[in-house]
């Protein structure tokens, strides 16, 4: 029997501060008619002060292992685009506060890919035998590096986490996850960049409003219009990869849960793919694009709704900065999952 990383357990939050388009409309030169006809999202979920990537993925993490049951913990992997600091990462604090003792723990960055990156790296961790279980955390405050007042960004990004509790199986087992395909294109880094901060325009240099770093430095700077053509075109590619790996047609998907980063691009990449709408799952209208957390919220949605049922064949595709992109394909286990709602 061929060994897989089998999913046992499912868990999200969202920090309770809602940004409606109407609210943003308030302060920018934007309106909900724009934002909601260009993007689909309607609202989204934004940290206040006092809350950090760390407190939304320990929450997730704490409903992921509930829903699994509480087992026994060998690694914790957090991915994060938007991480506390830049050092240390956040995952080991996660363990900590989460009472998973020293566990091996650490973080991954692959923005809007890290979901499905992070997937494959916990399923390494299992192949190889340096963890039975891994806690995988796709958690993100990144609103905190867009810049408010850019109405091309401002709109897009949510804040939010979801987690997953994968644990040493059968690749025949129900939620055991299916070959991966994963891929990247460094030429287009600057199409979504945050360019200080590292080593290459360093925070010394001078923070937020000092004048050696200029002040946009710090925020996001996105790209859009090339940054969509490629989201379609990468995870059309990707997600034709996995499917072909993992040996099934486009008629065995009943859902694609791809990654929430406009409504415009799911639609392209389903009809490129030749898959109804109707089998395309969506929860950008509440959540805004929440990167590495977009896709486990996304299932923790489908599966707390009943609308995911045990047996689906589910097709997950992710694509962001980096470039990066990913896919893989699992049918969907029987689990207990709490509503965000
Ligand atoms: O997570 C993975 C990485 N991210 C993505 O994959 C994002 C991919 N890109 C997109 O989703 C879309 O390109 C956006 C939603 C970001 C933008 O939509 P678009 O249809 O590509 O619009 P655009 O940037 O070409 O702008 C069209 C117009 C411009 O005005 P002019 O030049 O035509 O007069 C913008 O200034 O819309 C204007 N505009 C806005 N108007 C009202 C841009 N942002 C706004 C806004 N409100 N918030």
């Amino acid at each position: 029997m061929a060994m897989a990383a089998v999913l046992m357990g499912l868990g999200g939050y969202l920090p309770p501060n809602v940004v409606s388009n109407e609210d943003l409309s308030a302060t920018l030169d934007t309106s909900d008619e724009w934002i909601s006809s260009r993007t689909g999202i309607r609202q989204r979920h934004r940290v206040t002060d006092g809350l950090s990537t760390r407190d939304l993925a320990i929450e997730a993490g704490a409903r992921a292992l509930k829903s699994a049951g509480h087992p026994a913990v060998g690694a914790v992997v957090v991915a994060t685009t938007s991480p506390d600091r830049l050092c240390p990462a956040v995952a080991p604090e996660v363990a900590d506060r989460l009472g998973l003792g020293t566990v091996a723990a650490f973080d991954l960055t692959s923005a809007c890919s890290g979901f499905v990156y992070g997937l494959a790296t916990a399923a390494g961790l299992i192949a190889t035998g340096a963890a039975d279980t891994v806690l995988f955390i796709g958690a993100e405050a990144f609103t905190t590096l867009v810049n408010p007042a850019d109405r091309a960004t401002a709109p897009i990004f949510g804040d939010g986490a979801g987690a997953v509790v994968l644990r040493r199986g059968d690749a025949a087992e129900p939620g055991a996850l299916g070959p991966f395909d994963l891929g990247s294109d460094g030429a287009r880094a600057d199409l979504l960049a945050i360019p200080a901060g590292g080593s290459r325009q360093r925070s010394a240099d001078g923070g937020p409003g000092q004048d050696t770093v200029a002040t946009e430095d710090w925020y996001l700077r996105m790209l859009g219009r090339p940054l969509y053509t490629q989201a379609v075109e990468r995870m059309t590619g990707s997600a034709t990869a996995a499917l072909g790996k993992a040996g099934w047609g486009v008629g065995d998907v009943d859902w694609f849960v791809g990654h929430q980063a406009n409504v415009r691009i799911l639609r392209a990449v389903a009809e490129e793919l030749g898959l109804p709408e109707e089998r395309m799952a969506v929860n950008i209208d509440r959540v805004g694009n929440t990167l590495a957390a977009s896709i486990p919220l996304l299932l923790n949605d489908l599966a707390a709704d009943g609308t995911l049922r045990p047996g689906a064949r589910v097709l997950v595709s992710a694509f962001g900065a980096g470039l990066s992109w990913g896919s893989t394909v699992l049918e969907w286990p029987d689990l207990s999952v709490e509503s965000l709602r």
